[in-house]
């Protein structure tokens, strides 16, 4: 079965955003967030481990869906895709990008955060989208006057949101998921508290009612 944006957006309210500085800290972190009901996880490339974490959990955690986040340009998307990653997530959005993607068949969610964008993302066929940086580029306001001109297309907000405000992003019809680096805070990593990442997974897990 082919795995479709829509599909990834849709497994979990939350999809994590994850920064790594250590490969050992790849699988152990993977578990625990499946552990607490959240396999949809996006492991960013902005460190230089990001493709050996990428390919740790492709190899080692079968439950979760890795994908690879901050991928840029199509050389990010071949080197993701070979380390394992079975989507992409970018923090905006070129027709090099998406033509890498098709080519490759790897799901794209496309950064966008402007009319214009969402238009350029459109006419190459990306109907889901991230809105990045969701909290700084106009928040769940920005959301709604975007249901009137784009009705048809579903959002993962990102950038901002925290327990606190998710809810005001997961009531939206547009919206179907939002993302997030709460998830895997630093300090559980450092200190290998992955019992703390599972009870974050779960409270995420439970925002959507
Ligand atoms: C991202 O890197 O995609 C977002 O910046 C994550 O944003 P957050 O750290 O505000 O959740």
């Amino acid at each position: 079965v082919e795995l479709t944006a829509l599909a990834i957006m849709q497994d979990a309210p939350v999809i994590p955003v994850i920064v790594l500085n250590k490969v050992e800290h790849a699988v152990p972190m993977a578990e625990a967030l499946v552990a607490g009901g959240i396999r949809v996880l996006e492991v960013t490339l902005r460190t230089p481990q990001g493709l050996d974490c990428i390919a740790a959990i492709a190899k080692s955690v079968p439950e979760a869906i890795v994908g690879a986040g901050t991928v840029r340009n199509a050389a990010d998307a071949w080197a993701a895709q070979a380390a394992g990653a079975r989507f992409a997530v970018s923090p905006g959005y070129t027709q090099a990008l998406g033509q890498a993607c098709r080519d490759l068949r790897l799901p794209l969610l496309p950064g966008v955060a402007t009319s214009s964008e969402i238009m350029a993302a459109q006419a190459d066929g990306f109907n889901e989208l991230k809105f990045f940086p969701a909290m700084q580029a106009g928040g769940p306001a920005m959301l709604k006057a975007w249901q009137g001109p784009f009705g048809d297309l579903r959002f993962c907000p990102t950038g901002g949101i925290s327990p606190a405000n998710a809810a005001d992003f997961l009531s939206l019809k547009n919206v179907v998921c939002v993302g997030g680096s709460w998830l895997v805070p630093t300090h559980a990593l450092e200190h290998g508290d992955w019992a703390h990442i599972t009870a974050l997974a779960r409270e995420a897990v439970a925002l959507r009612g």
